[in-house]
C-alpha cells in the first residue's frame, strides 16, 4: 500500500455523496455534481477516454507539454510541483522531467478525489522522481487548498479542462482560493480545452464505442454502492450536448422509461418522468480572452500562453500577484 494523506475519509465521502444527492436529485431539474464519476472503476474509464481516437484534449495538451516543458522549467524554477485532480500524473511526468533536469525539482503534491487513482501514480511517481518527495493527497480542490504541502517556489498545475467542469461561479471561488494559498510570486499552469466546431467537441464526448457512456453511467453504479440506491442502470441512455450560448458540452443520463428509484441512504424516493435528464457534467470551453480575464479577476497575472499546433487546446502559465 502506498501511504497517501487523507483528507477525504470514506466518511466525508459519503457524507458529501448524501447532501448532494438530496439536493441534485430533488431540484426540479436534476443534477449531480461530476467529482462522484471517480470511484476505482471511473478512474479507469476516464483513463481509457484519454485513448479514445475522438478524445483530442489529451493528446493536444500533451503536445503543448511537450514542446514548452523546458521553458516552463526554466521561467518558474519551480520545487515544487502541486498538482490538481491529478488522475494517473502520466503528461505532468513531461513537466517533472524538465523540472528534474533543471535541477530544481524537489517536492511533488498529488491531489486527487481518487484514491484509486493516487495508489498508483504515486508509486510510479516515487519511483521515478527519486529522491524527491512525494505527498499522495486524497483531497477535494475546492475545500482542501489551505492544507497543501511543499516548499516555495510551488508551480499548481490543473490539467485536462477539468477547471471547465466547474460551473462559472464555483470556477471563480475556486482560482481565488488558489490565489490566497500561494505567495505572491508563485506559480499557476491550466489547461483550457477552446470552443470549436459542434462536430468535434460532441464526439469527444459521445465515442463510437461508448467508453463516455460508460463513464457516465457509473455515477449510478456509485449510488447503488454507497447510498443502497436501486438505479436501473442500464434504463439511462449517455447524452452529450453542445450548449452554443454557454459554450459548454453537457453531459446528462436519460431515463428510457418512466421509473420510481428508491435512495435508502439518504431516505429517498425519486421519480423519473420518461425521457427525463440528469446532469452529470458541464465541460466549459474556452476563449483566449475569457482565460485571461478570469485569472486577472482572482490575482493572477498571464506570463505565456500556448496552443497546439491545432489550436485546440489552451495551456497558460500564470504567476500570483502582490497582494
Ligand atoms: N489531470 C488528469 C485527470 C483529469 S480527469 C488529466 O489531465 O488527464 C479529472 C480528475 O480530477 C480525476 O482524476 C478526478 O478524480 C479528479 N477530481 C474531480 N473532481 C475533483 C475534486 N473536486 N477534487 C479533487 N479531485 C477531483
Ligand atoms: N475534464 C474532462 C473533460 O471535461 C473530464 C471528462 C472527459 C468527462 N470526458 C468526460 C467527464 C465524459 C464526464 C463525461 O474533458
Amino acid at each position: 500500500m502506498t501511504d497517501l494523506t487523507v483528507h477525504l475519509t470514506q466518511n466525508d465521502v459519503v457524507r458529501g455523496l448524501r447532501s448532494d444527492v438530496l439536493t441534485g436529485l430533488t431540484a426540479t431539474r436534476k443534477t449531480l455534481p461530476p467529482k462522484w464519476f471517480y470511484d476505482a472503476r471511473g478512474s479507469e474509464l476516464f483513463e481509457e477516454i484519454t485513448r479514445l481516437e475522438e478524445y483530442y484534449p489529451t493528446r493536444a495538451e500533451r503536445e503543448v507539454l511537450a514542446d514548452r516543458a523546458d521553458e516552463i522549467a526554466a521561467l518558474t524554477g519551480a520545487r515544487t510541483l502541486v498538482e490538481l485532480g491529478s488522475g494517473s500524473s502520466e503528461k505532468t511526468r513531461l513537466l517533472l522531467d524538465a523540472l528534474r533536469d533543471k535541477g530544481t525539482l524537489d517536492e511533488i503534491v498529488a491531489l486527487d478525489v481518487s484514491d484509486a487513482a493516487l495508489e498508483s501514480s504515486v508509486a510510479i511517481l516515487r519511483e521515478a522522481y527519486a529522491p524527491a518527495t512525494v505527498h499522495g493527497v486524497v483531497g477535494d480542490f475546492t475545500q482542501h487548498l489551505a492544507l497543501l504541502p511543499g516548499g516555495a517556489p510551488r508551480m499548481v498545475v490543473f490539467l485536462g479542462g477539468t477547471i471547465g467542469n466547474l460551473l462559472p461561479a464555483e470556477r471563480a471561488k475556486f482560482l481565488s482560493a488558489l490565489r490566497d494559498n500561494l505567495r505572491a510570486g508563485e506559480w499557476l499552469l491550466l489547461g483550457t480545452d477552446l470552443v470549436k466546431d459542434r462536430d468535434t467537441l460532441v464526439r469527444a464526448y459521445d465515442d463510437a464505442r461508448g467508453v463516455t457512456a460508460e463513464f457516465n453511467r457509473n455515477v449510478l453504479h456509485v449510488l447503488n454502492r454507497e447510498l443502497g440506491a436501486d438505479f436501473d442502470v442500464a434504463a439511462f441512455e449517455h447524452v452529450a450536448v453542445w450548449d452554443e450560448q454557454e459554450e459548454r458540452i453537457e453531459m446528462r443520463l436519460r431515463a428510457t422509461r418512466a421509473m420510481r428509484v428508491r435512495i435508502p441512504g439518504v431516505d429517498l424516493e425519486v421519480d423519473f418522468a420518461d425521457g427525463e435528464e440528469l446532469r452529470t457534467e458541464v465541460s466549459s470551453k474556452f476563449r483566449p480572452a475569457r482565460v485571461a480575464a478570469e485569472l486577472g479577476d482572482a490575482g493572477f497575472e498571464l506570463t505565456k500562453w500556448w496552443t497546439d499546433r491545432l489550436s485546440r487546446f489552451g495551456v497558460t502559465l500564470a504567476q500570483a500577484t502582490g497582494a
